[in-house]
């Protein structure tokens, strides 16, 4: 009898089955998927329990090479650096980096999608695209909250969230979450305040025409940028001095010059 027959207090997980000498993820023989599927369609897997298309794969593999990192000023890698430079494990580092991603850095996939959704069902009952993404845009307005996953500190048009639309665009992933997006931009841009959708925007309308729910979406940026947070934390006990005073603005890159993939 299996301990969750003889265990009355046994619960059920349908993630993953782990017997002696066999690991399965939804199902799956993990040394078959090893080789085989990319992180990418891993994630998929395992956060929805199908394995996705080769090209939707190839699009959750775009969205997490999109958001590995963002240089040293997000609030993530200066938090992770913050604690990094007291002298902190790289667990508590790349933890304090996690702990940042919130409504407004990161966190704003989840909240996009969720007021797209309401462009979506405006625009079903009736309203044009545009007057459905003005009402939505009031509402928000009226309750002091910002549009999540339009504008950005430095970039005006993004050259993530173009390629994450054209790869879309391959996968054949399109439709009403995009339509509501655009609408969105048109919307800003005639009260003259033109917002363009951001790299967390241009995710939150992906996923939600994926059909993923919306509270795993910020999982997506979480599981992306901790490579990121890593590698910036493991820079910062390497290379900087113990508890210096960080000054976000103040720093410069380093790294390799510019270079290009062989194509
Ligand atoms: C990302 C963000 C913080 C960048 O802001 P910024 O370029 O520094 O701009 P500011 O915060 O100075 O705002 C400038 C103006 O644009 C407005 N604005 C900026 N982003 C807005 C948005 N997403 N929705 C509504 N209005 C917005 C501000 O209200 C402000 O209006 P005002 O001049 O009438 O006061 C901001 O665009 C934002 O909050 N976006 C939503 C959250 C988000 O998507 N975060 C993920 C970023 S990758």
């Amino acid at each position: 009898m299996s301990e969750a027959a003889s265990n009355p207090n046994a619960w059920t997980t349908a993630i993953t089955e782990i017997k002696p000498n066999h690991v399965a993820v939804r199902g799956y023989d993990i040394a078959q998927l090893m080789g085989r599927i990319s992180f990418g369609q891993a994630v998929y897997l395992i956060l929805r329990g199908e394995l996705p298309t080769p090209e939707v794969g190839r699009l959750m593999d775009a969205m997490l090479v999109a958001s590995i990192d963002h240089g040293a000023t997000p609030p993530s890698a200066l938090a992770a650096r913050t604690v990094a430079s007291t002298g902190a494990s790289l667990s508590a580092a790349v933890a304090s980096g996690i702990m940042s991603i919130n409504t407004h850095h990161g966190g704003a996939i989840e909240n996009c999608a969720r007021a797209l959704a309401e462009v979506v069902e405006t625009h079903k009952g009736g309203d044009e695209w545009d007057d459905a993404a003005a009402h939505v845009l009031d509402r928000l307005k009226a309750q002091g909250q910002r549009m999540a996953g339009f504008g950005h500190r430095y970039h005006t048009a993004d050259p993530r969230t173009a390629r994450l639309f054209e790869l879309a665009a391959q996968a054949g992933v399109g439709g009403e979450f995009f339509d509501a997006a655009r609408a969105v931009e048109r919307c800003f841009a005639a009260a003259g305040k033109p917002l363009p959708i951001n790299v967390d925007g241009a995710i939150g309308v992906i996923l939600a025409q994926l059909g993923f729910e919306f509270e795993v979406m910020n999982g997506l940026f979480m599981i992306a940028r901790t490579p990121g947070l890593v590698a910036h934390v493991r820079e910062e006990q390497s290379r900087m001095k113990p508890m210096r005073k960080i000054d976000p603005a103040a720093h410069s890159y380093d790294g390799p010059p510019g270079r290009s993939l062989r194509t």
